[in-house]
């Protein structure tokens, strides 16, 4: 049978790791497909640039719309990024009636659900596994391996780059920037690396990973997000002596109200496994009705770990190139006509507990104000630090982990307890996880 012809748009980090992948495994991937797949015309924007792998034999341009518009090309491979041109590109493949494989999870969680339903009029398939956690097939694990439980929640540790930054600041002592430095240069941030320092690229994949998980539409923009660039070493310092790790999630629970969606910073049990992925590695923790709780590890960014899921998904899609396409998984895992619309809970209302690092004067009286503030609100402390003041004139430092509780109540006490008159400056507040059972 003669080879699928693939049109690829994007030649930098995921393009040329895909195109080494597709060369190298070429036997072992036609004999999973059952066809070859030939990368026939590839576009880039300056092709006086060197390119990281071996073009030979491929069409290339300049235009990418030459490649979407090409009547050769029978699937198309979308690694440019960004969310305008690769939405335009995509919708025109589909439209083209061209198969779309994508590692771009912002036009996923920003435009998914026009895509997909303009992929399923057209009988086409948009798959997306490498948009989220790299070389992990998490997406093919919620979708189908899981398609037997209720999901209750959903946890990862899903930005390569931040954890790359947390990991060498925590053992290395390295500074924020420098790390950053590397992460670029290594090819596994964003084009905008404020997507990865600022949570937005987790919020991106978590809004992917809620969907698949309950059967809810894209909801990008109800993701409650917050990033690392306000961790402090002597956080992390004063979390490792409670026996916690602070590393940066994305959390997706169903409650009895609605949907928890969030990003931010967490103390995590240092037991737990999650809490020992370090650098550019992601898991995913999943906890499903029926199977409890399962952990899925690995490289979260770079070229050839998501070149591996980019192939797994045109090994998919070549595969399924003569199914009928209502024969083929679902793109968000529930038929489209089953998706249901649950609320989405904002901060106020969901519960964790509490990290706080507070500076008040070393005067008696200061810890019973505070421990009063959140006794009557409710919020019990489950363990406490004071540090003594390195001078006399020096604010002490106040160390707190509290129990669960809403959100809201927490704003209230750190409100009141910032407007005491023994207490200094803003209080540190860090969510904290157990990540248990339930
Ligand atoms: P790069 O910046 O390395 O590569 C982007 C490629 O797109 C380049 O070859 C660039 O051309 C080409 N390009 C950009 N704009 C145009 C245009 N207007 N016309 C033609 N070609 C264009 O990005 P990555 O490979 O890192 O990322 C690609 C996608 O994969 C993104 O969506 C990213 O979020 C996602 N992703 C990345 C991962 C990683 O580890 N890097 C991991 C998982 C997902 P030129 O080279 O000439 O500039
Ligand atoms: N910039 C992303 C990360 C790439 O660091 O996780 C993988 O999606």
């Amino acid at each position: 049978m003669k080879p699928v012809k693939i049109g690829l748009l994007g030649l930098g980090t995921v393009g040329s790791g895909t195109v080494k992948v597709l060369r190298r495994n070429a036997e072992e991937i036609t004999r999973r497909a059952g066809r070859g797949i030939e990368v026939a015309h590839a576009a880039a924007r300056d092709l006086s640039r060197p390119r990281a792998c071996d073009l030979s034999g491929v069409r290339l341009t300049e235009d990418p719309h030459a490649v979407v518009n090409d009547p050769e090309v029978q699937v198309v491979v979308e690694l440019i990024g960004g969310d305008e041109l690769a939405r335009e590109l995509v919708m025109r493949a589909i439209a083209n009636g061209k198969h779309v494989v994508t590692a771009n999870k912002a036009l996923i969680a920003k435009h998914g659900n026009e895509i997909f339903a303009a992929a399923q009029r057209q009988g086409v398939t948009v798959a997306f596994e490498a948009a989220v956690a790299g070389g992990i097939p998490i997406i093919k694990a919620l979708r189908e391996g899981l398609a037997g439980n209720r999901i209750q929640w959903l946890a990862g540790i899903i930005n390569g780059t931040g954890n790359f930054i947390l990991t060498a600041m925590r053992d290395q002592g390295r500074e924020f920037a420098d790390v950053l430095a590397e992460a670029q240069r290594l090819g596994y941030a964003e084009a905008d690396p404020t997507f990865d320092v600022e949570g937005i690229d987790a919020a991106h994949k978590l809004t992917i990973l809620a969907s698949i998980a309950f059967g809810i539409p894209l909801c990008f923009d109800q993701v409650s997000t917050e990033g690392i660039a306000a961790i402090t070493p002597e956080d992390v310092e004063y979390a490792a002596a409670f026996g916690y790790r602070i590393k940066h999630l994305g959390i997706a629970r169903r409650t009895g109200q609605g949907v928890e969606l969030r990003v931010h910073p967490t103390l995590i049990p240092e037991r737990r496994l999650i809490a020992n992925v370090d650098g550019v590695m992601n898991a995913v923790l999943v906890k499903g009705d029926a199977v409890g709780p399962t952990l899925y590890y690995g490289a979260g960014a770079g070229s050839e770990a998501t070149a591996s899921a980019v192939v797994a998904d045109l090994v998919d899609v070549v595969r399924s190139l003569t199914s009928d396409p209502e024969n083929r998984v679902p793109h968000l895992a529930f038929q489209p006509d089953a998706l249901s619309d649950l609320p989405i809970l904002p901060m106020a209302e969901v519960e964790t507990a509490y990290y706080l690092r507070l500076s008040a004067e070393d005067k008696p009286g200061v810890l019973a104000d505070v421990a009063r503030i959140l006794g009557e609100l409710g919020i019990s402390i489950e363990a406490m630090l004071q540090k003594e003041p390195p001078s006399e004139q020096d604010p002490a430092t106040i160390i707190m982990i509290t129990q669960r509780v809403r959100e809201a109540l927490m704003d209230q006490a750190i409100a009141r307890i910032e407007a005491l008159s023994h207490t200094r400056g803003q209080v540190v507040r860090i969510r904290l996880e157990h990540l248990n059972k339930d």
